[in-house]
């Protein structure tokens, strides 16, 4: 599938000028036809990793690094292929191997967009659907999320879940199943309104003094409707959001 067409089909606004996406394309075509042994693989991923991808990796450690000594539970709201839940529990096995109440839950319909909404204006260019992944990707996923489990310590114990469906019922929901719950990191990344605002309000009674928020769209024109229901269900002037100047989109809130 060429790069190009997997941009049509689920819908990725690509703001990369051309130059950038002919070398990255460049990349990928050497990506699959690269003539490492299996065996040497994925020690040497590095190799196509660009300075954009590996900022937002560099961004995810920082703000792992900051949760360390909190209580909790880290959630991702809006988790398409995955990578960033991957890299959760590669970060848990480095820097907590055995904190055994780190689970990492990702709630995603795996259909892509639901409950897109005039709140979220119209220069997305999106519809319901859009983001959609692979038939059964989430089943592909556990398998991902439980090798990186096998591969570090106390892996007898299963730390992550996926939930299927609409955040707008699976959310509240979860936290009805899981009153325990302390939530230590939320990343927020569906884009739109409608299952943005519902996590936040599910999600708020779950926080704690230090707990972390990651928003991926916050004062983006392209998908306003983050920024807008955190406005509603916070305030924007109750939370001070912060960032690393490696990464342009990403930021954060530390409850206090
Ligand atoms: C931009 S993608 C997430 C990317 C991912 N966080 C990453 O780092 O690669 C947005 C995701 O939100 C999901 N989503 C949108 N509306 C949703 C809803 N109502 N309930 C659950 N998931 C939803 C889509 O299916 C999509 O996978």
């Amino acid at each position: 599938m060429s790069v190009s067409m997997k941009t049509n089909q689920y819908d990725a606004i690509v703001l990369s000028s051309a130059s950038e996406k002919d070398a990255q394309a460049m990349l990928v075509e050497r990506l699959q036809s690269n003539p490492l042994p299996n065996d040497e693989l994925l020690a040497n991923l590095g190799l196509f990793l660009t300075s954009k991808n590996l900022s937002r990796l560099l961004f995810f450690y920082e703000i792992y690094r900051k949760i360390v000594h909190t209580h909790g539970i880290i959630v991702e709201f809006g988790v398409r292929w995955g990578q960033t839940l991957s890299l959760m529990a590669a970060l848990r096995g480095i820097l907590e191997p055995f904190n055994r109440h780190r689970k990492i839950v990702g709630f995603d319909t795996f259909t892509g967009f639901v409950g897109l909404s005039a709140k979220d204006g119209d220069k997305c260019r999106c519809c319901d659907g859009s983001f959609a992944v692979t038939d059964d990707y989430e089943d592909y996923l556990a398998q991902i999320l439980a090798l990186q489990e096998q591969l570090n310590p106390m892996n007898h114990i299963r730390r992550f879940e996926l939930v299927k469906g609409d955040a707008i019922v699976t959310v509240p929901q979860y936290f009805d199943r899981h009153p325990e719950t302390i939530v230590s990191l939320a990343i927020f990344d569906f884009d739109i309104y409608a299952p943005t605002k519902a996590a936040l309000e599910a999600l708020k009674p779950h926080l704690s003094k230090g707990s972390i928020l990651v928003f991926d769209e916050l004062c983006d024109d392209i998908f306003p409707g983050e920024t807008v229901a955190v406005r509603e269900v916070f305030g924007l002037g109750a939370l001070r959001f912060e960032r690393f100047p490696m990464t342009s989109r990403v930021s954060y809130a530390v409850i206090e």
